[in-house]
């Protein structure tokens, strides 16, 4: 029996998951999304070719890939269908390689409506989601009224999706000043529905745990961030879905004693998009730096994602969570120039000094960092861990130290061989 290993963001998302799984799955047959939706965003890069990524899992431009959408994932038919059609127009033959689980929940065009309306109502409090839906579908999952991709098959799949369509207006009408109108929407969103019948329903449990007794090696590809998960993340400022390693089981059905590896992806600084707690985040020159440096804008809404330290505290909570056996550093390269590197070890609140990721985060955290020297030069070239230069090793001997998990892979830039495996 081969086991299922995993990769998953440690901190608010935008890890580098797409990269990393892109990088891993030459030693994967098969790789399975387990939980969000759209809401991903992952990044690809080979050669002078660029995409991003949102429902498909990373594995799909690899030869002989097989990928799977699991019953965990959201899926908006709109947009997997543009993105599908995209790849296709790769000459990637996208109808072989990718299977959709029939339990997946389906995303309507008023769940987005709802989203939306629900954020807006919020004001200031608002969670910043990427209005795609999201948090309403799951809740009409665990509500027990969505709409799956089995019943896409189904005679009556319309009345089925106009009796729960007609929910969303009734609870749509609560929301006096929100106006909407899904009439041309509707009609894609169908056209969508139209396009992935041409892919295979699969009842994916069944299929993952076949692949797991014929030792066919899986990956599962987590979307989001441990901290954006809706049972340890930043609450209420999370994702609606498990985004630690405990959702594989739940997504896929894979039952916990056939979790293999867990490759924890972190960057080697921190980012978030959208609101909610940040107790490393840089106001500052520096902050500004980071964000332009590495690029940091939303992959699906633009957003310049909001830039800070690594925050230590946060980043043993997930290895604890997730249970992670490799870490996976990102975007070192993006601090060549810093002459100086700090990473967050404790947080002061109030007189206390605390080193483990509290009930509540909020804004009268104040980060206790430990100061490095910076390295000073490019490290995009590199290839081998032996060739870093003495201080950038000193950095990551000491998040190995702290976390008690080796750093098995370091990444230094964006293309698939700017990568250095230990
Ligand atoms: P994901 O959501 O976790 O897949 O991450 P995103 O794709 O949203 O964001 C990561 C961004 O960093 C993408 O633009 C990647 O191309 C880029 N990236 C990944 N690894 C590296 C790296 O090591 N160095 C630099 N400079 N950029 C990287
Ligand atoms: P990837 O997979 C970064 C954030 C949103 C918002 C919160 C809730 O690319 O790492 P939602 O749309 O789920 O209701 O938004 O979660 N968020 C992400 N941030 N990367 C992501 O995905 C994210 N998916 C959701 O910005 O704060
Ligand atoms: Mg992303």
């Amino acid at each position: 029996m081969k086991k299922v290993d995993v990769v998953l963001g440690l901190q608010w998302g935008d890890e580098g998951k797409g990269k990393v799984v892109d990088v891993l799955t030459p030693n994967y047959t098969v790789v399975a999304r387990f939980q969000g939706g759209p809401n991903a965003g992952h990044s690809l890069h080979f050669g002078d070719k660029s995409f991003v990524l949102r429902t498909v899992p990373s594995g799909i431009f690899r030869d002989g890939s097989i990928n799977v959408i699991g019953n965990g994932v959201v899926v908006d038919p709109v947009s997997l269908a543009e993105e599908l059609k995209n790849i296709a127009a790769q000459g990637i033959p996208v109808q072989k390689k990718l299977l959709i689980s029939k339990k997946a929940h389906i995303i309507l065009p008023t769940h987005r409506m709802l989203d939306a309306a629900s954020e807006a109502a919020k004001g200031k409090s608002k969670i910043g989601s990427t209005l795609k839906g999201i948090g309403p579908t799951y809740m009409d999952k665990t509500g027990r009224n969505g709409l799956r991709f089995g019943d896409v098959l189904a005679d009556d799949f319309i009345e089925r999706y106009n009796r729960l369509k007609a929910k969303h207006v009734e609870m749509l009408s609560q929301y006096k000043d929100f106006e909407y109108d899904v009439t041309e929407y509707e009609k894609t969103w169908m056209e969508g529905i139209d396009y992935l019948r041409g892919f295979e329903f699969i009842d994916s449990e069944h299929t993952i745990n076949k692949y797991i007794d014929e030792d066919v090696p899986i990956l599962a590809e987590g979307a989001q961030g441990s901290l954006l998960d809706v049972d340890f993340g930043t609450y209420p400022f999370v994702t609606s879905s498990n985004t630690v390693c405990a959702g594989v089981c739940t997504g896929l059905g894979v039952a916990p004693t056939k979790i293999g590896d867990v490759y924890g992806i972190f960057k080697a600084y921190c980012t978030r998009v959208g609101s909610g707690p940040f107790p490393t985040e840089l106001f500052d020159e520096t902050g500004k730096e980071l964000g332009r440096i590495g690029h940091e804008f939303g992959a699906v809404t633009g957003r310049p994602r909001r830039c800070g330290w690594l925050d230590l505290v946060a980043l043993k909570y997930a290895v604890m969570v997730d249970g992670v056996t490799q870490l996976i550093m990102m975007k070192s390269d993006v601090m060549n120039d810093f002459d100086t590197i700090k990473v967050a070890t404790a947080y002061r609140i109030g007189d206390e000094v605390v080193s483990h990721f509290p009930y509540e985060v909020n804004d009268s955290i104040e980060p206790v960092y430990t100061e490095f020297k910076g390295w000073k030069c490019d490290i995009c070239k590199v290839r081998r861990y032996e060739d870093f230069p003495v201080e950038f090793k000193q950095y990551v001997e000491f998040i190995e130290r702290e976390t008690g998990v080796p750093v098995k892979i370091i990444s230094v830039g964006p293309d698939r061989e700017e990568t250095i495996v230990r």
